[in-house]
């Protein structure tokens, strides 16, 4: 029995990831943080997951909060036996959109709120997995990062500085965690139209531009990762170790 923890796993790359990994026959345990309103289409989502036969269990709770954290991590001791997680997706997307500079600029508490969840926060749910034992050797660490790490997106400072982080972590943990058999990989989505993304102010533009860029023609989806995730997964993925891998179709890559 393996069990892959999702931490964003109601919409998006993470729900995506859910179908398909309970699909190839892993348990799921996912977090995600969202109002009542949204609980019509995680209740379908759950009875969809839950219909492959497969254990699923959500926490509508706060992935960045210390306590939140070692509630779930102390439910995971009761529901996994020691070393079957074998995968930790961090899919996080809740942070400030705000400007640098000008009227509506980033305050130090957004910026550290859009800091730690998109990206510090990665550490502290590795630590808690590997010293309670329940990933071990096999085990698969991925987070989501996109080409804002790296380029300049009206209004996305802090979630670019947020992906530095999450990028910088990955590569640490990946050599910290290579002795004990556990591989770290940075996943770098193309465009994909999720409700983070519309969150992003001109994500118009951005759609427009990726879409004329893609070399493939089409924007990234939630599933052309969760595909890629799966085959990460598998014994033949157990040397990939410390890469930003791209899943954008060469859209990253493209002039
Ligand atoms: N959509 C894109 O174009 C794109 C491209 C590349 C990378 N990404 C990255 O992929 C990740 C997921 O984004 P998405 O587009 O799937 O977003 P989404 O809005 O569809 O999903 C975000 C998920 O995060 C959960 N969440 C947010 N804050 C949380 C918290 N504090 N605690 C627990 N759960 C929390 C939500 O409940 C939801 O499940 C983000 O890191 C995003 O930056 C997105």
């Amino acid at each position: 029995m393996s069990t892959v923890v999702i931490l964003g796993a109601s919409s998006g790359f993470g729900a995506a990831a859910a179908r398909a990994f309970a699909r190839v026959g892993f348990d799921i345990v996912g977090v995600h943080l969202d109002r009542r309103a949204a609980q019509p289409a995680i209740d379908a989502l759950l009875a969809e997951l839950s219909a492959t036969g497969r254990q699923v269990h959500f926490f509508n709770q706060n992935a960045a909060d210390d306590a939140s954290r070692a509630e779930i991590v102390a439910k995971l001791r009761e529901l996994c036996p020691p070393g079957s997680v074998r995968g930790l997706l961090h899919s996080l997307a809740f942070g400030s959109l705000a400007p640098f500079s000008g009227p509506r600029q980033v305050t130090r508490k957004q910026m550290e709120m859009t800091l730690d969840v998109m990206g510090s926060s990665l550490v502290y749910w590795a630590q808690d997995l590997v010293d309670a034992g329940l990933l071990g050797e096999g085990g698969r660490i991925w987070a989501m990062t996109s080409s804002g790490s790296h380029m300049v997106w009206p209004g996305y400072g802090p979630v670019s500085a947020a992906k530095a982080v999450l990028e910088a972590t990955c590569r640490q943990l990946a050599v910290e965690l290579a002795p004990k058999g556990i591989t770290t990989n940075a996943i770098l989505a193309g465009v994909t139209e999720t409700p983070a993304l519309r969150k992003i102010p001109g994500s118009e533009a951005l759609v427009e531009k990726a879409l004329a860029r893609n070399p493939g023609g089409r924007l990234t989806t939630p599933e052309d990762v969760a595909d890629f995730l799966v085959l990460l997964a598998g014994p033949g993925a157990r040397w990939v170790n410390g890469n930003i891998l791209r899943v954008d179709g060469g859209e990253d890559i493209a002039g």
